[in-house]
C-alpha cells in the first residue's frame, strides 16, 4: 500500500454526557447548559484552524464520537459537516459515524441526524437486561435500546451494535444469549468491548477495595472465543480485537486509525495525524478540558504539536496495524521509515503460533496472539 493510501479522515469529539457512567474515562463531562451557538463557533473555527494546516484534501470518513454526540443538535452536525465540505471536499462514498446513546430523546433525533448527512451509526447498547444497565450507570432500559436500534437498523445504511462483556456476574451462558440476540435483530457490524478497569473511575475504586467481582481472566479469555465463534458463525469476521462484521460494513474510520492514514481531530482532547510539508507526520494533542478548548478554538484548540521521527511513524503503525486481522503491510512499514522487523523474532512468534504471514509482504496476529499482543508488540519493535 502506498503511504499515504490509507485515506483522509475527521474526528469530531462532542464532550458531553447525560451523566458519567461508573467505568468510563473517555473525556466526557456532565454540563446543566451548553451554549450552542459558543461550541458551533469553536467548531467551526477549529475546522478552519486544521484546514490551514493541511490544504485541500478529500475527506473519506468522517466520526462523531464523545462523550455523547446523539446529544448534540441535529443543525450543529449538519453545519460541521457543510463547512467540512467546503474546506475539504467529501468524497461521493464518505462514510459518515455518529455515536449514539439509545435513550428515546435520542432515538427521535435519529432521522434528523441521517438528514444532516449521517449515514452510519454506532449505538451504545452494553447489555441487553435492566440489571445490567442499572449497574453499569446507563440512562435506558432493554426495551428502549432495542427500540432505538430497529429505528437506527430502518434508517440508516449501516449501523453498529455496541456492547460491553465480562460484566460483574456475568456468565458464558448469559453473554451467549445478549450476542445471538444482537445477531437475531440484524446487526451485521457488532463491536464487542471488554470491561476494563480504568484507572480513578468509580468502578476501579470499588474493584480495588474488593466490592465489585469481574468474570476471572479464564472466564474472560473464554468469553472472547466464544465471541468469535458465534459471530463467525453468523457471518461476521473479526477484523480487529473487538471488531466484528459482515464483508464490507467494517468501520472505514477506524480502519483508517488501524492502517495509520491521515486524519484532523476537532474538540477537547482530540488527537490528530497530519502529514506535513516536508512529509513528515505530527501528532498533534487538543486542549481536553472543554471550556478552556472552547476559549483557544480560533487557534485549534491545540496542546501539542509534536513531529513524528520516521522510525516514530513506523512504530505507530506496527502498534495499530497488528490490530487487525489484516495485519501489518511490511512494504508500507520500511516505506514510513521503520527498521526492518526483526525476522529472527519474527520466526519465534510463527514458531509459537503467535504471528503469521497472511501474504508475501504482511505479518498479523494470531487468534493467539492477539490474546498477548503487547508481548508480540515487544518482540517485533
Ligand atoms: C466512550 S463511548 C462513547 C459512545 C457513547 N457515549 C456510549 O456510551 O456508547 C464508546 C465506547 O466505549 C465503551 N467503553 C467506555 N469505557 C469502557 C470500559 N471501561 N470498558 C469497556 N468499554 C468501555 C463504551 O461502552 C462505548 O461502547
Ligand atoms: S455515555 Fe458513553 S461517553 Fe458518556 S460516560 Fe457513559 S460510556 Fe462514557
Amino acid at each position: 500500500m502506498n503511504p499515504d493510501a490509507a485515506g483522509f479522515g475527521l474526528y469530531v469529539h462532542w464532550p458531553f454526557c447525560l451523566s458519567k457512567c461508573p467505568y468510563c474515562d473517555f473525556n466526557s463531562h456532565v454540563h446543566d447548559s451548553i451554549n450552542v451557538e459558543d461550541w458551533k463557533n469553536g467548531y467551526l473555527a477549529a475546522l478552519k484552524w486544521f484546514a490551514a494546516q493541511t490544504g485541500r484534501r478529500e475527506i473519506s470518513s468522517v466520526f462523531f464520537g464523545g462523550g455523547t454526540p446523539s446529544l448534540m443538535p441535529p443543525a450543529l452536525v449538519a453545519d460541521i459537516l457543510d463547512t467540512a465540505g467546503q474546506l475539504w471536499s467529501m468524497a461521493a462514498d464518505v462514510e459518515i459515524t455518529l455515536e449514539a446513546n439509545p435513550t428515546s430523546a435520542e432515538a427521535g433525533k435519529f432521522r434528523d441526524f441521517a438528514a444532516a448527512g449521517v449515514n452510519r451509526l454506532s449505538l451504545g447498547i452494553q447489555a441487553l437486561n435492566d440489571a445490567d444497565l442499572g449497574a453499569l450507570g446507563r440512562q435506558h432500559t432493554a426495551r428502549e435500546a432495542i427500540k432505538a436500534w430497529r429505528m437506527a437498523h430502518a434508517i440508516f445504511p449501516r449501523a453498529s451494535f455496541d456492547l460491553i462483556y465480562a460484566r460483574p456476574g456475568q456468565t458464558r451462558k448469559a453473554w451467549e444469549k445478549e450476542l445471538r440476540q444482537a445477531l437475531s435483530l440484524g446487526a451485521r457490524h457488532i463491536s464487542a468491548y471488554q470491561l476494563t478497569m480504568e484507572p480513578e473511575t468509580p468502578f476501579h475504586k470499588r474493584y480495588e477495595a474488593g466490592k465489585l467481582h469481574l468474570p476471572d481472566e479464564e472466564t474472560a479469555i473464554a468469553m472472547y472465543e466464544q465471541t468469535r465463534a458465534i459471530m463467525a458463525g453468523a457471518g461476521l469476521e473479526l477484523y480487529e480485537i473487538s471488531n466484528f462484521s459482515v464483508p464490507g460494513a467494517q468501520c472505514r474510520h477506524n480502519l483508517l486509525y488501524w492502517r495509520y492514514g491521515e486524519y484532523a481531530g476537532i474538540g477537547p482532547g482530540a488527537h490528530s495525524r497530519l502529514i506535513g510539508q516536508s512529509g513528515q507526520r505530527r501528532a498533534i494533542s487538543a486542549i481536553r478540558a472543554p471550556a478552556r478548548w472552547l476559549a483557544r478554538a480560533q487557534q485549534g484548540g491545540i496542546e501539542e504539536d509534536v513531529p513524528l521521527s520516521p522510525h516514530e511513524a513506523a512504530r505507530e503503525y506496527l502498534l495499530m496495524s497488528l490490530r487487525m486481522t489484516e495485519g501489518l503491510d511490511l512494504t508500507r512499514h520500511a516505506a514510513l521509515g521503520g527498521a526492518p522487523v526483526n525476522e529472527d523474532a519474527c520466526a519465534d512468534l510463527i514458531a509459537q503460533g503467535l504471528l503469521h504471514r497472511p501474504g508475501s509482504s504482511r505479518i498479523a496476529a494470531t487468534n493467539a496472539g492477539r490474546l498477548v499482543l503487547d508481548h508480540v508488540i515487544t518482540q517485533l519493535a
